[in-house]
C-alpha cells in the first residue's frame, strides 16, 4: 500500500488551496501551520500575507474561511487575533487517517518509501586496532547506527564503512615485539563476550609491554623503524603479524559491539590500511592538478580561513616530509573509493567534533579535485563529548578514560535493579534478559535523545529513571500497552470513525499521525534527537490517556473500548517501530 498523507499535509494543502483561490494575486502562500493548544492546529500565514497585499488581515482571513470546502476534513475553522485561523478536525477524518496508517500491509504504519532515493556511504563504529573502545566510540557507533536504520527505513541504499584505526607507525613496535616474543598473542576462544575480553588484554599487555621498550631500548627502537618500512613495502612475514593484530582486535570489537546489541559485519569493515594502494595516486593527481603544493618536503593544501595559532596558513598535510602518508590522505583516499567505485551520492560521518577542521579540509580539498560537486555531497555529522557528572570529560576515578565495556556493564547493572523491583512475576532468566534491553537501551537513548553535537553528561541513575525522559520510560509505556491487549481477550482492536473523540484521545491521535513526518525530517537533517523526543511525548500521551481513558472497564461501551484499544495499538506499533530505528528493544512485559 502507498503512503499515507498526514492529516497536516492534507489539512496544509486545503488552506494553501484555499488561499489561491481567495486571493489569486497571492502567488503561492504558505499558509504556515503549526499544531495549537487551542484548537488542534493555527494558521499564521495570512499575517505576512495580508502585509504584502496590503490588505487587512483578519479580513482576509474571513475570504479564505469561506473558501474552505465544508466538511470533510475540517470540523471548525474559525478567525482568531489580528488574523490567524484556529482548525479542529473532525474526529471522523482523524480516526480515518489512523486507520489508513494501521492497515498499512507492509507494516510501515504509512511512512512512505522511496525506491529511487540515493546512496549513502556512512561512516561510523571506527574503533583503534590494538587499543581499548572507550567512552567516546560510543557515540559514533550508537548515532550511526540509529542513523543506518533510519535511512534504510525511508528507502536511501546505505552502506556502511567502519574506518578503524589499523595502520600507522605504532604497528611497527608492536609487530617488532611480537616477533622478538612470540606466543604472546595466543588464546584461543569461541569468539564470545569473555573471548573479546581476553583478547583485549593480551592486546594490552603487548602494548604496554612494547612501549616500555622502546622508549628504553635504542636498538629496539630501530628494530621496530625498520618494521614500519617493511610494513608499508608489504613484507609478508610483517603483514602476516600485522595481520594477527587485526583479527584479535576485531575479536574484542566484536564482542563489544555484540554487547551493544549492535550488527556490525565484517566486509563493512574497511579500516584505514584498506586505501593503501590508492595514497600515492591520491597525492599524484593532487599535485597534478595544483591542488597541492610542495612546501617545505611535504604535500599540502592550504586555505585562506585556516591558520595555526602563530596565524600561519596551516595547511592539510597529504604527504609528509619524511614520506609518510597521514590521516589526510587516507580520507582523501576513502572519499575517492566511495564515490567513484561505491557511487555514493552523499558521504556522512559520524565522528567527534573535535574532528571537525580536519573535515572541513578534507571535503575542500576533495571539491576542489571535483571529487565532491554538485552530485556528490559530504557532511560530517559531530558529536560532542561525553561528560562525568562533574561537567569534565568523562574519566575513571584514577583519572583515566572510561572503558566502554565497564560503563555496558554497570548500565546493565542499575537497570537489573530497576526491573527486579518493579516485576514481581519475573524468573531469573527474564530479570537477566530485561535489565540488558533496559540497561544498553538507556545509554542509547541518553545518548540518542540529545542533539549529536552537544556535550551530554553521563548519568547512570538518570538514565535508567522510570520517570523523565528516559528509554525505560518509553519502554514501559509500550509493555503497558501490551499488557492491555494481552488483557482484552475477546475485545476487537477496531477504529470507529462514528465515535467522538476524548480530548485524551485526539491529542495522542494527532501525535500518532504524525510519525512519518517526524521520520522523514529526521532523515533528511540527520537528527536522530527528534525521533526520541517524539517517542517521549507519544509515550506521555499516552500516559495521559491511560489515565483518563480507561479500555477494560466494565462500564465503557464496546464501541468505544474498541476504538480506545485500536489507539493503544497503535501507539505500541509505532513506539516499537520508532524504537526500533534507535536501536533500542522495546520488550513485551517489563
Ligand atoms: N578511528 C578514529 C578515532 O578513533 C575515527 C575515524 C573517523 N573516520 C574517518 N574517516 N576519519 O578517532
Amino acid at each position: 500500500m502507498a503512503s499515507v498523507n498526514s492529516l497536516a499535509s492534507t489539512l496544509q494543502q486545503q488552506l494553501a488551496d484555499a488561499l489561491t483561490a481567495a486571493l489569486p494575486d497571492a502567488g503561492t502562500a504558505d499558509p504556515l501551520l503549526r499544531r495549537s493548544d487551542r484548537a488542534d492546529f493555527q494558521a499564521n500565514g495570512i499575517l505576512a500575507l495580508a502585509k504584502k497585499l496590503k490588505g487587512n488581515p483578519r479580513e482576509l482571513a474571513s475570504q479564505v474561511t469561506a473558501a474552505i470546502p465544508a466538511g470533510g476534513l475540517i470540523k471548525e475553522i474559525e478567525v482568531s487575533g489580528p488574523g490567524f485561523l484556529n482548525v479542529t478536525l473532525a474526529d471522523r477524518a482523524i480516526i480515518e487517517t489512523l486507520a489508513a496508517r494501521a492497515a498499512d500491509d507492509e507494516g510501515r504504519l504509512g511512512v512512505p518509501y522511496n525506491s529511487a532515493a540515493g546512496t549513502t556511504v556512512i561512516d561510523y563504529a571506527q574503533p583503534n586496532v590494538a587499543k581499548e573502545m572507550h567512552v567516546g566510540h560510543l557515540r559514533s557507533a550508537v548515532i550511526g547506527d540509529a542513523m543506518v536504520q533510519i535511512l534504510e527505513f525511508t528507502g536511501e541504499s546505505v552502506v556502511r564503512r567502519h574506518h578503524i584505526g589499523d595502520w600507522g607507525t605504532q604497528f611497527g613496535m608492536l609487530i617488532q615485539y611480537l616477533i622478538e616474543h612470540p606466543g604472546e598473542l595466543t588464546h584461543e576462544g569461541d569468539g564470545g563476550e569473555a573471548d573479546g575480553e581476553a583478547a583485549m588484554s593480551s592486546l594490552n599487555r603487548l602494548y604496554k609491554a612494547s612501549r616500555a621498550l622502546f622508549d628504553s631500548d635504542e636498538e629496539f627502537k630501530a628494530r621496530s623503524r625498520d618494521r614500519v618500512v617493511a610494513l608499508q613495502a608489504g613484507d609478508e612475514e610483517t603483514l602476516a603479524m600485522w595481520q594477527r593484530f587485526v583479527d584479535e582486535s576485531k575479536i574484542y570489537f566484536y564482542s563489544v559491539f555484540d554487547k551493544l546489541d549492535m550488527e556490525i559485519r565484517d566486509p563493512d569493515i574497511v579500516g584505514e590500511s584498506g586505501y593503501n594502494d590508492m595514497l600515492e595516486e591520491t597525492c599524484r593527481i593532487l599535485e597534478e592538478s595544483g591542488v597541492a603544493v610542495r612546501s617545505e618536503g611535504a604535500l599540502c593544501v592550504f586555505f585562506d580561513d585556516v591558520k595555526g595559532p602563530d596565524g600561519n596558513p596551516a595547511p592539510l598535510i597529504v604527504k609528509k616530509s619524511n614520506g609518510g602518508y597521514g590521516y589526510a590522505a587516507t580520507d582523501l583516499s576513502a572519499i575517492r573509493d566511495r564515490v567513484q567505485n561505491l557511487k555514493a551520492n552523499t558521504l556522512l560521518y559520524v565522528v567527534d567534533a573535535r574532528q571537525a577542521l580536519h573535515f572541513k579540509m578534507v571535503f575542500e580539498t576533495a571539491r576542489r579535485a571535483d571529487w565532491l560537486n554538485e552530485d556528490v555531497k559530504a557532511v560530517h555529522l559531530p558529536f560532542g563529548t561525553v561528560l562525568g557528572k562533574d561537567g569534565k570529560p568523562f574519566k575513571t576515578r584514577e583519572g583515566e578514560t572510561v572503558r566502554l565495556a565497564d560503563l555496558l556493564d554497570e548500565a546493565i547493572d542499575r537497570a537489573s535493579t530497576v526491573v527486579r523491583e518493579k516485576a514481581k512475576d519475573l524468573t531469573e532468566d527474564e530479570i537477566t534478559e530485561r535489565a540488558t534491553q533496559v540497561g544498553i537501551g538507556a545509554v542509547k537513548y541518553a545518548d540518542l535523545s540529545t542533539s549529536a553535537a552537544r556535550d551530554y553528561k553521563f548519568d547512570l541513575d538518570q538514565m535508567v529513571s522510570l520517570t523523565g525522559d528516559t528509554s525505560v520510560y518509553i519502554q514501559y509505556a509500550h509493555a503497558r500497552s501490551r499488557s492491555i491487549k494481552r488483557k482484552a481477550g475477546e475485545l476487537k482492536s477496531q477504529p470507529h470513525p462514528e465515535l467522538e473523540l476524548a480530548p485524551a484521545e485526539r491529542a495522542l491521535a494527532l501525535h500518532l499521525d504524525q510519525f512519518a513526518e517526524v521520520v522523514a525530517e529526521v532523515a533528511a537533517a540527520y537528527e536522530p534527537h527528534k525521533l526520541a523526543s517524539y517517542l517521549y511525548q507519544l509515550s506521555s500521551l499516552f500516559t495521559t490517556f491511560y489515565d483518563q481513558c480507561p479500555v477494560l472497564k466494565p462500564e465503557v461501551p464496546g464501541d468505544v473500548a474498541e476504538n480506545r484499544l485500536f489507539l493503544s495499538d497503535l501507539t505500541a506499533r509505532t513506539l516499537h517501530q520508532g524504537m526500533e530505528l534507535l536501536g533500542i528493544r522495546t520488550p513485551e512485559r517489563l
